[in-house]
Formats: C-alpha cells, sequence, structure tokens
C-alpha cells in the first residue's frame, strides 16, 4: 500500500526465465515439504495474518479449491466471492472493485470472462492481482503443467511438446511458456481455430520455438508429451458448438497418435475432461496419462505463485521451510 509497484501474475510473459524457473522450482519444494512432512501447514507460515479474495464470475473446481487450500496451508486465509453476488453483477466499476478490495485484502485472484476486467483490476489495485483464468490465458495452469512435465521427464528445456486442438487460452499460455522455458511446441489445429496471432508474434519477436501446422501426426512425432483440452471453453458461445466439434474431430487424442510420440511421453490435459471429444477413454485412463498429478500440483504451483506476488525479494527462501 505505500505506492511499491506490486507483482502481478498475469500472463507468463510478463515474468522474466529466472524467476519463472525459480517459481517451479518452489513448487516442488511445497510439494516435498508437504509430502515429507506428512504435515500440510508450511512451518513459517509465509502468509499468516494475510487475506487473499478469489473473485469468480465463471465456474472452477480445481483452481479454486487448490487457491483455497494453498493459501490456507501457507498460514493465510481467503474470501472466494463469486461476481454474480458482488456489486459489480450490478455494475459496479472494475475500478472502484479494484481499489476497495485492495484496502481489505492482500491479493486477488480473478478468473473472468473478460480479459480487459484483469488489466483493468491489476491497474488499479496496490495488492498483487494474480490471472485465475480469462478468454485469453490461463497462466498459473501451465506452471502446474511444466512442474508436472519435469516430475515425469525432466528438464523441460529442449523438450517437445504437442498441443492438439482449439488454439485456446490455455494453447496461448502455453506458447508463452514454450519461449520463456524453451521447449519447442507444436500446434496441430484447424484454421479457424488457430492460436492467436498476438501472441504467435509476440513467441516469434522472442525466439520461441513454436511450430504451427494443421497434421495432428505430423505434431505428435517424437514429441515427450502430448496435450489437448475442451473443443468448447467456457468463452465459447453454445452456437458455435457444433461446427466447433466437427472441425475439431480429427484432432482427439487417441492411441493411434499416441504410439507416434515418444515411447514414454505422458498425457497432459488441464481438466475437465471430455471423453470422446478432445481425448479417448483409452489415452486418458492409460498409464501414459499424467493429469491427476497435473491437477495435483495446481495446489503446489499456486503456493508458489503466491510467494512469489505477496512475498519480498527473498521470496525464493521459503522453499527451505527455514
Ligand atoms: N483446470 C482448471 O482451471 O480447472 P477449473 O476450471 O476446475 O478451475
Ligand atoms: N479452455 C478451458 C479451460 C478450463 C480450465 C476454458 O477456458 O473453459
Amino acid at each position: 500500500h505505500h505506492g511499491k509497484k506490486c507483482k502481478h501474475f498475469l500472463d507468463i510473459r510478463d515474468l522474466s526465465k529466472k524467476d519463472l524457473q525459480d517459481m517451479v522450482v518452489l513448487g516442488k519444494q511445497m510439494k516435498d515439504m508437504q509430502e515429507n512432512r506428512k504435515y500440510p501447514l508450511h512451518p513459517t507460515a509465509p502468509l499468516k495474518g494475510k487475506n487473499v479474495a478469489l473473485i469468480f464470475s465463471k465456474p472452477s473446481t480445481r483452481t479454486r479449491v487448490s487457491f483455497e487450500v494453498g493459501i490456507r496451508q501457507l498460514g493465510g486465509d481467503s474470501v472466494v466471492l463469486s461476481t454474480d453476488t458482488m456489486q459489480i453483477g450490478r455494475g459496479e466499476t472494475i475500478a472502484d472493485t479494484a481499489r476497495v478490495l485492495s484496502r481489505f485484502v492482500d491479493a486477488m485472484v480473478l478468473r473472468t470472462g473478460c480479459t480487459d476486467d484483469l488489466l483493468g483490476l491489476a491497474e488499479l489495485s496496490s495488492v498483487p492481482v494474480i490471472n485465475g483464468l480469462t478468454p485469453t490465458s490461463h497462466p498459473s495452469q501451465i506452471i502446474a503443467d511444466i512442474m508436472t512435465f519435469e516430475e515425469h521427464r525432466g528438464s523441460i528445456r529442449g523438450k517437445t511438446l504437442a498441443w492438439l486442438g482449439d488454439g485456446n487460452n490455455v494453447a496461448s499460455s502455453l506458447i508463452e511458456a514454450a519461449t520463456q522455458f524453451e521447449f519447442t511446441l507444436n500446434l496441430a489445429t484447424p484454421h479457424a481455430f488457430s492460436p492467436s496471432q498476438e501472441v504467435l508474434d509476440w513467441a516469434k519477436a522472442n525466439g520461441g520455438n513454436i511450430n504451427v501446422i494443421t497434421d495432428p501426426k505430423e505434431a505428435v512425432r517424437n514429441a515427450d508429451a502430448i496435450v489437448t483440452d475442451t473443443w468448447v471453453s467456457m468463452s465459447d458461445s453454445d452456437d458455435g458448438k457444433q461446427v466447433r466439434l466437427k472441425a475439431l474431430a480429427p484432432y482427439q487424442v487417441n492411441a493411434d497418435l499416441m504410439k507416434l510420440a515418444a515411447s514414454d511421453a505422458i498425457f497432459l490435459h488441464c481438466l475437465p475432461a471430455h471423453i470422446g471429444e478432445e481425448v479417448t477413454e483409452e489415452v486418458f485412463e492409460s498409464k501414459q496419462s499424467v493429469v491427476f498429478d497435473e491437477a495435483e500440483n495446481r495446489l503446489h504451483a499456486h503456493k508458489a505463485i503466491l510467494i512469489w506476488a505477496m512475498m519480498d525479494d527473498d521470496w525464493r527462501q521459503y522453499g527451505s521451510g527455514k
């Protein structure tokens, strides 16, 4: 509240490579700390006395519960809010909401159907704002995804990931991550559902190794991980649903495609999944599928994001537990 510039977690591209890497390390440390001690609370309770507002204008299972539980494990408290029961739902501006909530809480997480609302909140908030998903990105998911990849396959640097299906919000954050963590990303999407050109341009200007193609087989060849997501996101209107399902059908992740990837390739999906659409039951339930580790890692990744955003420059030390 002292005019200090806040560390907002809005997009993967905003952070330095070093901070991103150290954040993933901190996420792993958070997980080890919990598993080794068989005790869920962080020993130094870094968020003691702090409150975080979790604001949702769209449904959520993983993001909501993992932030709420993660905050508690760090010794803090949260207030979970749905915008339809807030005055925002009746037209109070984001600008005023930002200035009011800043005086009550120490950080905010927002999931919104309008990217400008996230940017507006961050602009006028005097406490850190964390992106909990917008129609254009989902960066908190991607920190957990990198953590999950590295748990199973070692350092992600120099590896190849394949994204199949819709070039959506999650794909955009993965493109930014490929650039920042220096892995190759092949995206196979139909032309009508290709990833954001603005994000691709950013990746290109920043040395990203990103290949956008239309052939799913080419994309997965020798890939170390295959990643997909729903074909109909929360921000997509129901009207276009049939068109989407038809155009995206050839991009379903099935056993034949998995065979073309590296023999030890993993399957990632942020969930919720639509079995029989973007992925077959066979792949989803296979040994290669690590989707529930990925979901679990949201908890630990979120603790790392909170510590990065809310603690001082010594944030890395909270991984030691001392
Ligand atoms: N993956 C993810 O963000 O899930 P929720 O929509 O349940 O939060
Ligand atoms: N792309 C999906 C992700 C859900 C976590 C959506 O935006 O609905």
